[in-house]
């Protein structure tokens, strides 16, 4: 069964942090009504979703993806590039302690789960201004006895590798070229329409395609490649600078 670990959209959400984008107002009960949707969609493709409560204190904490790395055989718990977010790990610690062994990355490591793109026994991470090369270095120590390739490519212009590259079937890639240097030579590629830079990010759930009703030209593209995408709103929590992906650790069990 697949399982989602999510979090309620915390109340301090307007004081998130911004890297690459303008801070404009956030409509706390727009994003939590967003939110709502977002798990009821993961529930309705097959997900027991563990909807976990709200951190007053943790602005950014609905973007749980950056916390863990949830592997089949383990899960890496990260050290979250922003020292705000250090703290939103300890209570996904305790989510995930009943499905996963679990393994920490301790400093210097840096790392952000939105820079971790698994693509079968692959992982291609992000270096960006949340995750360093201590971090890619850690992590390929904790999850290469497990068979896992680990590839590391540059990523410039936008926070996280997932904001500019996520794999839509097992072997093709959604990616916006202007924010990575990698070419992905070794899987098919879909470019987002160029009026919708932000489109790269897609969530898969077993086999289906979860993707944002903000960029209908990008989801054009998807279904013109035969990668039907369930839509759902997202437009609030992109204000954050999160996007899908952010929003769950999806996982079987
Ligand atoms: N606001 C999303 C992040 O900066 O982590």
């Amino acid at each position: 069964m697949i399982h989602a670990i999510t979090r309620e959209v915390s109340p301090a959400i307007g004081q998130c942090e911004l890297t690459h984008i303008d801070p404009v107002a956030i409509d706390v009960e727009l994003a939590r009504s967003q939110h709502a949707e977002y798990r009821q969609l993961l529930t309705e493709l097959g997900c027991e979703v563990i909807h976990l409560p709200a951190e007053p204190d943790l602005p950014d904490s609905v973007f749980v993806e950056d916390t863990a790395v949830v592997l089949d055989e383990l899960a890496v718990l990260t050290r979250p590039g922003a020292e705000s977010r250090r703290a939103e790990v300890t209570s996904i610690a305790e989510a995930l302690a009943p499905y996963r062994s679990l393994a920490e990355l301790t400093a210097p490591a840096l790392l952000d789960g939105g820079d971790v793109l698994c693509v079968g026994k692959t992982i291609w991470i992000g270096l960006s201004s949340r995750t360093n090369r201590a971090g890619v270095e850690q992590f390929e120590r904790l999850v290469a006895p497990h068979g896992y390739t680990v590839r590391s490519t540059k990523v410039h212009g936008v926070l996280h590798l997932k904001s500019a590259a996520t794999a839509v079937s097992d072997d093709t890639l959604l990616v916006n070229r202007d924010w990575i240097n990698e070419d992905f030579n070794d899987y098919q590629t879909i470019a987002v329409d160029p009026s919708e830079p932000f489109a790269a990010n897609a969530l898969r759930v077993g086999e289906c395609v979860v993707f944002s009703a903000t960029y209908p030209r990008t989801a054009e593209r998807l279904d013109s490649a035969g990668i039907h995408n369930h839509s759902v709103a997202s437009s609030e929590l992109a204000k954050a600078e999160g996007a899908l992906t952010c929003c769950s650790l999806i996982f079987n069990v």
